[in-house]
């Protein structure tokens, strides 16, 4: 693919003119370009990151083969030379479709950035009544609250690091979210195992940016859901690889939070015991997320049955205490998804018991089909 290519989805670059633009032509003052990659896939190629370590270098070099094209915004321009078909896209251009010529000034987005905006903090709209029971974790969270409003008055005494544990669907990352919603302050969801890298310092550069992009941003929240996928008790790093690079990274940059800065971290695990024994170390308090009780399960199958798209006429006593053990997620997804399926595969316009006896035997079945996966 060509910078000729007239593909009319992509608005192309010009051919090549005259490196001097004519009366009518504009020259280019300054254009900003992103690293976008080829424009297509193959197994054998690597779709590479492009690192340019000498931004002055480059700009040279871009000038060279790009002189005399028109540069339009949202256009791409595609290297000819070291990576052919590799492709920039045209993110700014002054003015607008100006020719690039010795003078035009060149600049590539940094790609770190690009990552910084990749883990930018995000709005949820959960609050602390959606999430039944846990009271305990909903009381310990409350210094984290009064933080948040006067981080300065705290010093040495700030609430830091917190580690939520339980059993799945519990309520654990509702609770963050709940948290970052209540104070208005941004929250920066990470899954633990998106921060591993395929190359040596990806991940600790992952990581150092995130705390950077939080403390900037601060008061934040930091949280980062599954953290024994790369915190993993030393005990158990041999199932995984090495991840001493990411445990180290990651200590650093939580012994290196400032406690004026008012960025918290919130990490979730559903095992205390697989984490790594430094890393669990730096966590000021344990809070746990606990199963609901039956009361609690009758509130979250009320609360979900509100919000259901057809009538349900079930008996919520009885699906309470035939829901034992069983978490909030279940409730929502193993037994009252479920039954609403059936209903509707049956094409009928309400959820009976027969329904909710269904997906308590599907999810059964589920179970032992897992456990005896495991074993397998
Ligand atoms: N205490 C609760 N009150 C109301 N709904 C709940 C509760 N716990 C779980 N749920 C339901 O289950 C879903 C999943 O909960 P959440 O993602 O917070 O679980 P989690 O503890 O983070 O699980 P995991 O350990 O698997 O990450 C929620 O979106 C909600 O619908
Ligand atoms: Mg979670």
């Amino acid at each position: 693919m060509k910078s000729n290519n007239k593909n009319p989805e992509i608005k192309m670059t010009n051919v090549k003119k005259n490196a001097t633009p004519t009366l009518e032509e504009i020259e280019a003052r300054k254009i900003k370009l992103e690293a976008v990659g080829y424009p297509f896939n193959f197994n054998y190629v690597e779709s590479a990151q492009l690192e340019i370590s000498d931004k002055k270098l480059f700009e040279e070099y871009a000038k060279e083969q790009w002189l005399g094209l028109e540069a339009k915004k949202g256009g791409y321009l595609f290297d000819q030379k070291i990576v052919p078909d590799y492709g920039f896209k045209i993110l700014e251009v002054e003015p607008e479709n100006s020719i690039i010529t010795e003078d035009t000034k060149i600049t590539l987005i940094d790609n770190k950035l690009t990552v910084k905006e990749e883990i930018s903090p995000l709005k949820y709209q959960i609050s602390f009544d959606d999430i039944i029971g846990q009271e305990n974790a909903k009381n310990k969270i409350k210094i984290i609250k009064e933080y948040m409003e006067k981080p300065e008055l705290f010093g040495q005494w700030a609430p830091q690091n917190i580690l939520f544990y339980g059993l799945p669907g519990t309520g654990k990352t509702m609770l963050a979210k709940a948290l970052s919603n209540n104070l208005n302050i941004p929250l920066y969801l990470v899954k633990a195992t998106s921060l591993i890298g395929d190359h040596v310092g990806d991940s600790a550069r992952q990581i150092h940016d995130l705390y950077e992009s939080a403390s900037k941003n601060a008061p934040s929240l930091i949280f980062i859901d599954e953290i024994d996928a790369i915190a993993l008790h030393r005990q158990y790093q041999s199932l995984r690889g090495d991840v001493s690079e990411i445990v180290n990274s990651f200590l650093t940059e939580l012994d290196g939070i400032n406690p004026n800065e008012g960025v918290v971290t919130i990490a979730a695990t559903n095992n205390v015991g697989f984490l790594d024994a430094a890393v669990r170390s730096r966590f000021e308090e344990e809070i746990e997320f606990t199963l609901p009780t039956e009361k609690e399960r009758k509130e979250i199958l009320q609360k979900n049955i509100e919000t259901m798209p057809i009538k349900i006429n079930i008996n919520i006593d009885k699906v309470a205490k035939m829901s034992k053990n069983m978490s909030g997620r279940d409730i929502k997804q193993k037994i009252l998804k479920t039954a609403l399926h059936h209903a509707f595969s049956q094409e009928k316009t309400e959820i009976n018991m027969k329904d909710i006896e269904y997906a308590f035997k599907q999810s059964k079945v589920k179970i032992k089909n897992e456990v005896k996966d495991m074993y397998e």
